[in-house]
C-alpha cells in the first residue's frame, strides 16, 4: 500500500499550539508591514513561466549559482518533493538519516522508495558520520538524504564530512539531497550550500525557518542544469505556476534578507542562552549543546514522554513535539526564535512539570 500521508504534519497543523508553544521549528513571523513594499508595487498576474526572472536572479545571487541551477518551489516542502520525485523510481533504495524530519521519509515512501536509514546517534552528538553511511550504502542506493542543520538536533555537518558522504554517493552513482532550510541560522561564517561541493549534491531551502517568511512559500532547489530542467517539467504536473504576488514579495524580501535575519537572530540567541541555563540545572534531561539553529532535541531520562507531554499541555499550557515523529521514543523537540518571554516561561513550566513527576 502506498504511503499517502504525514502523521507529523497532521499533528503540527492540528495539535501543536499552546499558550506556551515550544513546538515550533522556525523563527517568529516577519510582518508584512516591515517589508519596504507598497501595494502599488504588487500585481496579481504577471510573467512567470519556468521561474519569475527577477526571483530566479535573486535566488541565484543569494546562493552564488547560475540561474539555470535554480528551481523555484513552494517552500522547502515542495522542493524536497520535487527533488525526490525527479530522482527516485519505485523500488529505488534511498538512505535517510535517523533521526530526521518526518516528511523526508514520508515523501520517499510515497514515491515508492525502499527506505533504509543511517544513524546519527545521541552518543555521537548527532554528528553526521560517513562511517554510518558507508555501513548502509549498497550498489542499489540511488539517493542519500540528510538535513543540515540537522532537524531535530540543529547539529552542523562540516564541509569535509559532507564531501566524504558525496564521495560515497559517487562510488555507487547516487545523489545526495541536503535539506538546508536551517543552514542560514548559522549566524557567523554561514556555510555556503552543499550544492557547491560537487555534481552529486542537490540542495533545498526556503525563506521559512530562518527568516519568518513561511507565507511567501519561497523555496528552491539547487541542481545541475539538466536535472533542474527535469524538475521544472515535473513541477508542471503538480502546481503549474506559483502565486505571482508571492513572487513579487519574495524578490523584495531577498533584497533585505540580512536585516530580516538579524532581527530573528537576536531572539534565537537569547533563547539558546536560556536553554543552556535550563539544561545546566536539569538532571532529568540531556541534550547536545549546539551553537546554532532553532530546534533542540531533549532526552527525557525517566518516564514516558507521551504522558509527560500530555501533562505539560493540560496542566502547564506548554507544548513540545513528541520524539516519536523523529523515531525517538523518549525524546521531545523544542523550538527557539519566536518570543523569548514565551520561551522562558515555557522552559520554566517544563522544569516544574519535571519536578512534579
Ligand atoms: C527539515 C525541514 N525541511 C523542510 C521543512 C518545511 O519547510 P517549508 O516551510 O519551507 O516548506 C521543515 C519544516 O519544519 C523542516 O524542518
Amino acid at each position: 500500500m502506498r504511503h499517502r500521508h504525514s502523521d507529523y504534519m497532521e499533528w503540527a497543523k492540528t495539535q501543536s499550539r499552546a499558550k506556551f508553544n515550544l513546538a515550533t521549528s522556525g523563527v517568529g513571523a516577519f510582518p508584512l508591514r516591515q517589508l519596504p513594499v507598497g501595494i502599488e508595487q504588487l500585481e496579481i498576474n504577471g510573467e512567470s513561466a519556468y521561474g519569475y526572472a527577477p526571483l530566479q536572479r535573486a535566488i541565484a545571487r543569494k546562493c552564488t549559482v547560475d540561474q539555470d541551477c535554480v528551481v523555484a518551489a513552494a517552500g522547502t516542502s515542495m522542493a524536497n518533493h520535487l527533488a525526490m520525485a525527479a530522482l527516485i523510481d519505485p523500488g529505488d533504495e534511498v538512505l535517510i538519516e535517523h533521526p530526521t524530519y518526518e516528511l523526508l521519509t514520508s515523501t520517499a515512501l510515497y514515491l515508492g522508495a525502499s527506505v533504509k536509514q543511517f544513524a546519527r546517534t545521541e552518543a555521537s552528538g548527532y554528528t553526521l558520520d560517513p562511517a554510518e553511511v558507508r555501513r548502509a550504502i549498497t550498489p542499489r542506493t540511488k539517493l542519500i538524504v540528510l538535513t543540515n542543520l540537522h532537524n531535530p538536533s540543529s547539529v552542523l555537518a562540516p564541509e569535509p564530512v559532507l564531501r566524504e558522504v558525496g564521495d560515497l554517493a559517487c562510488s555507487v552513482g547516487a545523489h545526495v539531497l541536503v535539506d538546508e532550510v536551517y543552514l542560514d541560522a548559522v549566524y557567523e561564517n554561514t556555510p555556503g550550500s552543499s550544492y557547491h561541493l560537487g555534481r552529486e549534491f542537490i540542495a533545498t531551502n526556503s525563506l521559512t525557518k530562518v527568516y519568518g517568511l513561511s507565507g511567501l512559500r519561497c523555496g528552491w532547489i539547487l541542481a545541475q542544469p539538466d536535472l533542474a530542467r527535469a524538475m521544472w517539467r515535473l513541477n508542471d504536473l503538480f502546481s503549474s505556476i506559483p502565486a505571482y504576488p508571492a513572487e513579487l514579495l519574495s524578490v523584495v524580501a531577498l533584497e533585505h534578507l540580512d536585516s530580516i535575519r538579524e532581527r530573528a537572530c537576536k531572539v534565537v540567541q537569547a533563547d539558546r542562552a536560556l536553554l543552556g541555563d535550563f539544561l545546566n540545572c536539569q538532571t532529568g534531561i540531556s541534550a547536545p549543546r549546539t551553537q546554532w539553529g532553532t530546534t533542540a532535541i531533549l532526552h527525557l531520562k525517566h518516564g514516558d514522554v507521551e504522558q509527560f507531554l500530555s501533562r505539560l499541555r493540560a496542566e502547564y499550557e506548554t507544548s513540545a513535539v513528541p520524539g516519536r515523529f523523529f523515531g525517538l521514543r523518549s525524546y521531545f523537540r523544542i523550538g527557539m526564535g519566536v518570543d523569548t518571554e514565551m520561551f522562558s516561561e515555557g522552559l520554566q513550566r517544563i522544569g516544574r512539570a519535571l519536578k512534579a513527576t
